[in-house]
């Protein structure tokens, strides 16, 4: 990664590396935040299927929802702007649970929380930062391989994001998802998630949602959308055809070299003592 660009492009909060996207005002002012009892927030880390799962949850309202850019993503403006929006909000967050702001804890807002194999979120990550030039040059894999072990890529570590939302897993109102269970049977996830948000969607409807959410439709959906590139969950990029990658799982295998899977392995392994899940 070239120092200069890192300079540029991110910024440290309260030990977590954030792009400049995010200002430190609206950073701060984040503790303040006032939620709404019917707010819906849709919870990853970066390169988990946010995208993938806000197409399916929008899909499923009859009523009219707004799906706002990520709550972190702005200037101190973006706060009072959500503020303002009169529909129901479904607002996507890459924070971590003890930045979350404590009226979403409080008010008991439904909360998605979505993971993926943490070996396939690096390599997405690393095509997202090797083609989007909002973030900070990487030159290989090896060195971005390098960087996401030790947190030191925007949003910070993996390991401690997925700690810090699974220590809650016992809490009704948050519902943890994985990106593998929606690829081997989205049908039954959907289901899983009308349940949660009390939707009442007859099966027929499901499948169809199914249908236009899998991987080669909504990449369709998006080269078609392409006029209006600002219409986006990750605030991060105006060109939605970069979210679109592969849609796979198991991708990890063409990057990781055997040593690599090694550490990573021991690194999980000793990590994940913690997680109760
Ligand atoms: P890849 O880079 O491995 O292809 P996010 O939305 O959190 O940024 O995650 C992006 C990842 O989700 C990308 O992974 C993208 O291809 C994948 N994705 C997006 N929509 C998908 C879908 N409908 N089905 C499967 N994967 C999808």
């Amino acid at each position: 990664m070239s120092s200069s660009g890192e300079a540029e492009l991110l910024h440290t909060f309260k030990g977590i590396p954030f792009t400049t996207r995010s200002s430190p005002e609206l950073l701060k002012s984040l503790d303040t935040f006032d939620a709404r009892e019917d707010d819906v927030l849709l919870v990853s880390y970066p390169k988990s299927g946010t995208h993938w799962l806000a197409g399916v949850i929008t899909k499923l309202y009859t009523t009219q929802v707004t799906i706002t850019s990520p709550i972190e993503f702005g200037d101190i403006s973006r706060l009072e702007e959500l503020n303002k929006l009169s529909s129901k909000r479904i607002i996507p967050t890459h924070l971590d649970y003890n930045m979350l702001p404590p009226n979403f804890k409080n008010k008991k807002c439904k909360m998605i929380y979505i993971s993926r194999n943490p070996k396939d979120t690096a390599v997405s990550m690393f095509h997202y930062y090797r083609d989007n030039p909002n973030l900070p040059t990487v030159d290989t894999w090896t060195a971005f391989f390098d960087l996401f072990l030790k947190g030191n890529v925007v949003c910070g570590s993996w390991f401690d994001h997925f700690l810090s939302w699974t220590e809650h897993e016992d809490e009704k109102n948050i519902l943890f998802l994985f990106y593998e269970d929606m690829k081997k049977d989205l049908p039954k996830v959907v289901k899983e998630i009308t349940l949660f948000l009390s939707l009442n969607v007859d099966d027929n409807d499901i499948q169809d949602i199914c249908k236009k959410s899998s991987f080669s439709e909504m990449k369709n959906d998006t080269e078609k959308e392409n006029s209006d590139p600002s219409h986006t969950v990750c605030a991060l990029t105006s060109n939605r055809k970069l979210i679109f990658r592969k849609g796979a799982v198991g991708d990890w295998k063409n990057y990781f070299t055997p040593k690599q899977n090694i550490r990573f392995q021991e690194m999980f392994n000793e990590k994940m003592k913690l997680s109760k899940m």
